[in-house]
């Protein structure tokens, strides 16, 4: 099983691949794929919920579908993503509620949204034995003071990233997920810390690359200008419901082979 201390192995070393999944089929194939890690992000909002943005996600969405994932992974380290004020509000509900993914539902770590509010919050609970993943530049959950554009591309707020990154580092997070922001910051912060950080739009040279599954795959309505299809699932998806619609309205399926019958009932019909 990939650990914590395996990823920070990697770092600088070779990519770390990291992708969401929100169910056990899927997060079977993603490990079966070689990803390192599998995040059950609050994505789950608009990639499988029908949510506009990530913010009406609960606690209970995510623990339900983190224990799907943990029970369909056998190698990728499991991250929970703790939804839009699950944390950071009142320090013992975010220790619950951080430490309920571990203990019930069989996660390995957790990644919040972080900012100058979840620095002390990240050190008591990784003095606690929660793995923390932090995540700075776009933080969806702020979606209502950022939207959903590119952060840091002026001096002072890039300052202000590299600034929180050590300060995470410092407190215990064991990686560091920077989402939308200019590639040369993104370089800059990987260089300026020694956790792995693990990039979103945010250019080549992070130690790691995440994307979302239904972007990855092509089953996403729309996906982010930063995200890349690899596949076309959506479209498959369409054609084999069509095809089953057509088969069972002109009576081609079900066929003899697909139910038996009993001779014992022969009489009856
Ligand atoms: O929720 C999520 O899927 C994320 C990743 C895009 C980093 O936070």
């Amino acid at each position: 099983m990939t650990t914590v201390r395996d990823l920070q192995t990697m770092a600088g070393e070779e990519p770390i691949t990291m992708l969401t999944a929100y169910d056990a089929a899927t997060a079977e194939i993603v490990d079966e794929s070689g990803v390192d890690v599998v995040l059950v992000g609050d994505s789950m909002g608009n990639a499988v919920l029908g949510h506009e943005n990530t913010l009406p996600v609960t606690v209970d969405e995510v623990a339900s579908h983190v224990g799907a994932v943990a029970r369909g992974t056998e190698d990728a380290l499991v991250v929970a993503d703790m939804p839009f004020l699950s944390f950071g509000a009142d320090e013992s509900e975010s220790v619950k509620n951080c430490g309920r993914m571990l203990k019930e539902e069989g996660a390995n770590a957790v990644k919040l949204e972080s900012g100058p509010h979840t620095i002390e919050l990240t050190e008591r609970l990784a003095d606690l034995g929660i793995p923390v993943m932090a995540h700075l530049g776009l933080t969806p959950q702020s979606v209502n003071q950022t939207g959903y554009t590119q952060q840091a591309d002026g001096r002072e707020e890039a300052e202000t990233i590299l600034d929180l990154a050590r300060e995470h580092e410092a407190a215990g997070a064991f990686a560091l997920v920077l989402e939308h922001v200019p590639a040369n910051l993104a370089a800059q912060v990987t260089e300026a810390i020694d956790i792995p950080t693990i990039g979103i739009g945010a250019g080549g040279q992070c130690d790691g690359q995440v994307l979302v599954f239904t972007d990855v795959v092509g089953m996403a309505e729309r996906s982010p200008p930063f995200a890349e299809q690899f596949g076309d699932v959506r479209s498959e998806m369409r054609e084999a419901v069509s095809e089953y619609v057509d088969a069972v309205e002109s009576g081609s399926f079900p066929t003899a082979d697909h139910a038996s019958r009993s001779e014992e009932l022969d009489d009856l019909y």
